[in-house]
């Protein structure tokens, strides 16, 4: 007999099998039990009949509770009516572990419920489903910058500095050395390591302090920054857009399954086709105005104001040139107006958000320089990050996006809590 995995099941139609996992749900009717089991890689009805069976495991059987594990032996067979659906007719089942009654039942739970047992919660077809589509997600982004002559850097999470704004910095005593931080972006590492090796993409955690209780923030969340040397602005926002085609392209070709669980209606997926949409910051103001935004030139957009910005669109949405004044001191300024920089937000349909921030970067060394000090950060420690513009400087620009909120926009879920194994939020780190 040969032990597979559920998602073999097609090959081995007919064929005696065993397999190992857990019970999820089951009933019993008569002389029959009908267990639903999965193995992690797929689910699949087992059913037992007492009259087929040893008195042994028909004895078995009526010990099973939910996500009892479980070894099991039978024939594969085809749905007489579904082509496609497998089950499995027992002849063996064996106890491996009897679970005790288990918290999660079928019953609505609310969400710190959800959160306390998230070791368990995850078991559910829905976190399954979720956990599947963000591997996916990782394994596309990997196959598209291999593709195009990024190489993978991993760039360190204890850093000196802050990357994004010094006030969303969690710190770290650092034995004798002081203070160090956990890294918001791995992205100016990632500028010194592209003047070694042209084009590279970095793929870690990263960790904002910031105070937002919102369904899009975590304080730990993952991060794949790509950095590229001689890719100016637009060439940037292509990249970009070609990235995020290809990412949805790979989850509808390989997570069907999944989206069918989640009851996800891909409809909106198949129209995510370059090119994107793009507005300047300026015609976004705009836009805003008109639909009946208060928004006004120099502020950041909004939750209602993204949402009203991609209420019309199937397509995501760039804003670029931003107001110098609330962007990062590495953007390189705009040569067409040196009040605007060379960046760009890609905000997501249906109420995604911000799924990239990027940037050209600022590669003159003077106006670096000055742009760290009118922010009132630490010189002596951006030293190594302004000698890049100071032995062979070339235009270079990059870009993060954020896993969990790209991940939540794919599977349609509500909040990015969902996308992460074990999300920490401003008020949970546990478990
Ligand atoms: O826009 P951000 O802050 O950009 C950077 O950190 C740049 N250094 C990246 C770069 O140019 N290499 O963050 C990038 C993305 C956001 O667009 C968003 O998707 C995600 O990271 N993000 C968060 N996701 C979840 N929770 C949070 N608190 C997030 N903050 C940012
Ligand atoms: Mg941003």
């Amino acid at each position: 007999m040969t032990s597979i995995l559920v998602s073999q099941l097609a090959e081995y139609s007919g064929q005696s099998v065993s397999l190992k996992g857990w019970i999820f749900n089951f009933r019993s009717s008569g002389g029959l039990y009908f267990l639903q089991f999965r193995d992690g890689t797929g689910f699949v009805q087992a059913v037992v009949e007492k009259s087929g069976v040893s008195e042994a495991v028909w004895g078995a059987c009526e010990q099973v509770t939910m996500e009892s594990s479980v070894a099991l032996s039978g024939t594969v067979s085809e749905h007489p009516k579904k082509p496609g659906v497998f089950e499995l007719r027992v002849d063996g089942l064996k106890i491996i572990q009897r679970a005790s009654e288990y918290p999660i039942a079928k019953k609505e739970h609310g969400p710190d419920f959800l959160l306390d047992h998230r070791h368990l919660w995850l078991r559910s077809p829905r976190q399954w489903a979720i956990q599947r589509i963000r591997d996916a997600v990782i394994t596309a982004i990997y196959a598209f910058y291999h593709q195009r002559g990024f190489i993978k850097i991993d760039t360190p999470i204890i850093t000196p500095n802050a990357c994004e704004g010094a006030t969303e910095l969690f710190g770290i005593t650092y034995f004798d050395e002081g203070q160090a931080y956990l890294s918001q972006s791995g992205q100016l590492y990632l500028e010194a390591a592209i003047m070694s090796v042209g084009r590279g993409f970095d793929f870690g955690p990263t960790f904002r302090a910031e105070k937002s209780k919102t369904r899009r923030h975590l304080t730990e969340f993952w991060m794949m920054d790509a950095e590229a040397a001689f890719v100016e602005h637009e060439d940037s926002m292509k990249l970009q857009e070609e990235m995020i085609c290809a990412i949805v392209e790979h989850c509808l070709m390989h997570c069907q399954q999944e989206f069918t669980i989640l009851e996800r209606d891909t409809t909106p997926l198949k129209k995510i086709k370059a090119p994107f949409t793009r507005l300047t910051y300026t015609e976004a103001i705009k836009k805003l105005n008109e639909l009946g935004s208060d928004i006004k030139f120099g502020e950041d957009l909004g939750n209602d104001d993204e949402g009203l910005l991609t209420r019309d669109s199937s397509v995501p949405v760039f804003v670029h040139k931003w107001p110098a004044s609330i962007k990062p001191f590495y953007m390189k300024v705009d040569p067409a107006n040196p009040d605007l920089v060379l960046n760009d937000d890609l905000i997501g349909t249906a109420g995604a958000g911000e799924l990239i921030g990027g940037s050209q970067r600022e590669d003159d060394y003077e106006i670096l320089k000055s742009k760290i000090e009118a922010e009132g950060l630490q010189g002596e420690e951006y030293q190594w990050y302004l000698d890049l513009r100071k032995y062979g400087s070339v235009p270079h620009s990059g870009f993060g996006l954020g896993l969990e909120r790209t991940v939540g926009w794919i599977a349609g879920a509500e909040h990015i809590r969902e996308t992460i194994p074990f999300p920490r939020l401003i008020n949970r780190f546990k478990p």
